[in-house]
């Protein structure tokens, strides 16, 4: 009996936590990141690009909390080619098991006109040297020539060949702005196979953007002219359009594996709908309805005909098995008389590792709604969670909500406020504050109501209520957008009360916004904000 032909590995590079992290209002928190972490090792993707360590104090810090405690994958953290960048960057991903940096420069004739403001020789020389450098402190180095698909291929070629005799291991063809078709994105690699002496001392990586609808496409193409490893995303959230979909790409080669005969990931697919879900709650990003692998609609049939086809025979209209990506029929999973125990390995199955204090606080949460609803479903247990987590050391906390309103009257808010700390590692005795205002409506009058209490005014520029599950019983999650004069920040809240969720929801987007821009949450205010006095203080 002849041997199965051994099949090579396509690496699956994950960049949710940096790409995708720059979607418009994506920010996540450090938990967050870490979550997604998590759930991206038990997948068992290859690399994780945690990060743009020179982005900001806050993005060092979560790369070097990613490298710290998760093992398996290399753990990647992006740099310009700059001698700035290349240190922070070494210092985040320093206590990884696996760590790599990973420099990029443009090399495009755009980029190189009005960008850089370089000629072809000098970009040559940096790109050179700062591979040098990232070699200086980790082995494992990968080099990026930006908007690749719009340079002179001749160039790439030459730029990918001086990067890996300076010591590049994998070098990655980034169609930066999605500009690329497959075919000729595909020529482009298999020059690049045919041109580049050293070619076969690195990887060849590709990095696709969706600007046309194509990523996807394009890293498929790729792949079959000799790319192995792919960067993506879960739910293919990046910059503008977003990147290649990690679900997609992986799930092409997995059901398609007739075509791609010669290749393979090692991504344990059944966690793909979880950690699609972990995502979309973090970033506030939800996943559209008719969306490939990952949406709502993905499995479900609506045509009798097609209903009647798969009863009697799955494949005759189903190309993949839903359980195979982690899609299950919501089901009852807990009810009023589940312990401790069975909500903590449930939410492990979900995603959310949660510490005993964390678990503590959710068996607290969960007794108390399931006073308020009689069935639990894994949707509820995940707005319980996230509630719990987006809200999980938050300078303001919501106390006290009171709120009327009608097609006659004018909207008026009542709120109290716990501020629980003056920001970041300083925890002071909680301290209540009340305040009132009016408004065209509820929403806009608590918004105000708490803007006049922190004195961080924002403007909503997006609002979506939907409901957790089915049934009038059912939770509402709120998801808010908020721009902080320029900085556009999202938050969510939850709560079997829409208003309510509305109010958790602004107030999360606040704190995110104080969190990010300061450790100091006086600074965040407006200036010449007066703030209320404390419930309880003496005049
Ligand atoms: O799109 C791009 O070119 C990038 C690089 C930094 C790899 O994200
Ligand atoms: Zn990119």
């Amino acid at each position: 009996m002849s041997a199965a032909p051994k099949k090579d590995k396509v690496i699956i590079f994950d960049t949710t936590l940096r790409d995708g992290e720059q979607s418009p209002g994506a920010t996540m928190n450090l938990d967050e990141k870490l979550q997604i972490a998590r759930m991206l090792a038990k997948m068992k993707v290859d690399v994780i690009e945690a990060g743009f360590p020179i982005a900001s104090p806050g993005d060092h810090d979560a790369v070097k909390a990613v490298a710290s405690e998760i093992e398996g994958p290399i753990i990647a953290g992006l740099a310009r080619s700059l001698e700035k960048d290349i240190e922070r960057a070494a210092s985040a991903v320093k206590p990884a098991k696996k760590p790599r940096i990973h420099v990029f420069l443009a090399t495009s004739p755009i980029h190189r006109q009005f960008k850089l403001e370089k000629a072809k020789d000098e970009i040559l020389k940096q790109a050179v040297w700062a591979v040098k450098l990232a070699k200086g402190y980790v082995d494992d180095v990968e080099f990026s020539p930006e908007d690749a698909s719009r340079t002179e291929p001749e160039f790439v070629c030459e730029v990918v060949q001086a990067v890996i005799e300076a010591g590049a291991k994998t070098v990655n063809i980034p169609d930066t702005v999605g500009y690329a078709v497959p075919d000729q994105y595909a020529l482009l690699i298999r020059t690049l196979k045919e041109k580049v002496p050293n070619i076969n001392k690195a990887v060849i990586s590709v990095h696709c953007h969706n600007d046309l609808g194509l990523a996807v496409a394009n890293s498929l193409a790729a792949v079959r002219a000799g790319a192995r490893q792919v960067e993506c995303t879960i739910n293919g959230i990046g910059e503008r359009a977003g990147n290649a979909s990690l679900e997609e790409v992986v799930m092409a080669m997995r059901t398609r594996s007739d075509f791609f005969d010669h290749v393979a990931t090692g991504v344990e697919t059944k966690h793909l709908m979880a950690a699609s879900k972990l995502v979309s709650n973090a970033t506030g990003i939800h996943v559209q309805r008719n969306k490939a692998i990952v949406g709502e609609n993905a499995f479900s049939h609506e045509a009798g005909i097609h209903q009647h086809g798969v009863l009697k025979e799955r494949t005759t209209y189903e190309i993949m098995h839903p359980e195979d990506v982690g899609v299950e029929k919501s089901k009852l999973v807990l009810g009023k008389h589940s312990g401790k125990h069975a909500l903590g390995e449930r939410l492990k199955e979900l995603g959310y590792e949660l510490n005993k204090k964390q678990l503590e606080d959710a068996f607290e949460r969960f007794k108390n709604l399931c006073d308020k609803k009689k069935t639990i479903y894994d949707a509820d247990l995940v707005a319980l969670v996230e509630d719990q987590l987006v809200h999980g050391s938050p300078v303001w906390e919501l106390e006290l909500l009171q709120v009327s309103s009608g097609n006659k009257s004018l909207a008026t808010a009542t709120v109290i406020l716990r501020k629980t700390s003056e920001g970041a590692g300083k925890k002071d005795e909680p301290q209540r504050f009340q305040d009132a205002a009016i408004g065209d409506g509820p929403i806009d009058a608590l918004t105000n109501a708490i803007d006049r209490i922190t004195g961080v005014p924002g403007k909503i520029m997006d609002y979506q209520v939907r409901a957790v599950t089915e049934g009038r019983e059912a939770q509402g999650e709120v998801d808010v957008k908020v721009d902080f004069e320029g900085n556009v920040v999202h938050g969510r809240g939850f709560s079997t009360d829409i208003v309510e969720a509305s109010a958790k929801a602004y107030l999360n987007a606040v704190c995110r916004a104080i969190m990010q821009g300061s450790s100091d949450v006086k600074s965040a205010e407006r200036p010449g904000h007066v703030p209320p006095k404390p419930v309880g203080a003496t005049p």
